[in-house]
Formats: C-alpha cells, sequence, structure tokens
C-alpha cells in the first residue's frame, strides 16, 4: 500500500481553519480516499488529556518551555497512535495544527529559544513531516473577532495581548516563506466558500511539486 499523504492546517486564532479543515477532508473523501481528520494540541487519548492542560487556565499558567515540551508530549502519542498508523496504512491525515505551532506559539512568538525546538523536531517527529501545510493569514483584529464570537473553552492563547498575535502571523508567514515546497498561504479573509477554493487548488498545487 502506498504512503499516505500528510497535510497540516496552520495560522492565527480564528483563522478559520477547522471550519476548512472539514470541507477538505469531505472532498478529500469523494472516491472512496480514506482520510483522517485529526488535529492538535490532542488528536489521540493521551494527547487530548495534555491539551486540556495547555489550552485552559490562565495566559501564564505555563513557561514557554514547559509549554513546549508538554506540546511535543502529545504531539509524540498522537504521532505513534493516530498519525503514522494512518500514513502507514496509505490514509491522508489531515491536521488541524502541527508542529508549526509550535515554531510560531512557543519559538517566535513566546521566545523558547528556536535550537530547542528544532532539536525536538529531529528527535520526536523523526521524519514524520507534512507533505503540505496550508497557512491560513488574516488580519489579527478579524481573526480574534471570529475566534471571540464563536468562544467558549480553550481560551488561553486568545486571552494572550495583540503584540503576540502580530508576532504570531509574521511567524507562519515566516515560515511559509522559508519552506515555499512545503508551504502555501491561504488568504483567509474572504467568504468560507471563496477560501475552500483557495485550499482545494493550493493542496494540489503543492502535491504535484513531490510528484
Ligand atoms: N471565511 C470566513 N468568513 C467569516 N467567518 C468565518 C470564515 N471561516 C470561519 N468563520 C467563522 O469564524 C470563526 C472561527 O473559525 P474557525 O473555528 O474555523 O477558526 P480556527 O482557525 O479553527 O480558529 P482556532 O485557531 O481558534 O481554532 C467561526 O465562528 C467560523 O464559523
Ligand atoms: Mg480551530
Amino acid at each position: 500500500m502506498a504512503q499516505g499523504r500528510f497535510i497540516t492546517f496552520e495560522g492565527g486564532e480564528g483563522a478559520g481553519k477547522s471550519t476548512q479543515l472539514k470541507r477538505l477532508v469531505a472532498r478529500l473523501q469523494t472516491g472512496g480516499r480514506e482520510v483522517v481528520a485529526t488535529r492538535e494540541p490532542g488528536g489521540s487519548p493521551g494527547a487530548e488529556a495534555i491539551r486540556d492542560l495547555v489550552l485552559n487556565g490562565n495566559a501564564d499558567r505555563w513557561s514557554p518551555v514547559t509549554e513546549t515540551l508538554l506540546m511535543y508530549a502529545s504531539r509524540r502519542d498522537h504521532i505513534e497512535r493516530v498519525i503514522r498508523p494512518a500514513l502507514a496504512r496509505g490514509a491522508w491525515v489531515v491536521c488541524d495544527r502541527f508542529a508549526d505551532s509550535t515554531r510560531a506559539y512557543q519559538g517566535a512568538a513566546g521566545g523558547t529559544d528556536p535550537a530547542l525546538i528544532a532539536a525536538l523536531e529531529t528527535c520526536v517527529l523523526e521524519g514524520t513531516r507534512p507533505d503540505v501545510t496550508l497557512i491560513f493569514d488574516l488580519p489579527v483584529a478579524v481573526g480574534l473577532e471570529r475566534a471571540h464570537a464563536r468562544a467558549g473553552a480553550e481560551m488561553r492563547f486568545e486571552s494572550k495581548g495583540q503584540d503576540f498575535h502580530e508576532r504570531l502571523r509574521e511567524a507562519f508567514l515566516a515560515i511559509a516563506r522559508a519552506e515555499p515546497e512545503r508551504c502555501a498561504v491561504i488568504d483567509a479573509t474572504g467568504s468560507p466558500d471563496e477560501v475552500e477554493a483557495k485550499v482545494w487548488s493550493a493542496v494540489w498545487g503543492l502535491l504535484a511539486v513531490h510528484e
């Protein structure tokens, strides 16, 4: 069985990742392809328990380094139990946030040493890296407004200041510039249908680069 494809959605709060992930998964499933929709932090029972620790509570509950280690503990469990088995059986995995969120949130915006994050990527991911990453880009104020309108639990990162979110946005754009063969920036300001069309063409455009 051919190895599956690994697609990740990244970007700041309220950019429309979760909305678009459902749409992409539904489109990819037509024709009988097995598609696993998952998310981070979380995606496996152990990782979901860590998600609860990381996304709830005061903004300063964890230091950036502690948060990085929690994210990587949850990511390792998710990879071992869900992502790798799915890719090995030929499924496509579409994941709402992945390693780039750690680079952006805990690294660029949070201040964790990028060398620690790079070491964790090497030792913990061990080559389980996305084929395609879509970076959803939106002015910070628009994203936070959308996120607040939807508000509920898991507000810990949304409660960080404007500066944090501006650094985050720039960090994601920098990742896209550095790795254009993997990443596409999706202008997330349009209607859900417009964004869906951009997502579809970006996925196939980037996959074609790997063929
Ligand atoms: N293109 C769009 N135009 C307007 N509103 C949108 C659009 N896409 C999503 N929304 C709405 O914005 C809110 C945030 O969307 P969504 O939850 O998909 O974002 P997200 O990127 O997953 O956010 P988070 O990072 O906080 O998980 C939701 O209420 C959703 O219905
Ligand atoms: Mg979401």
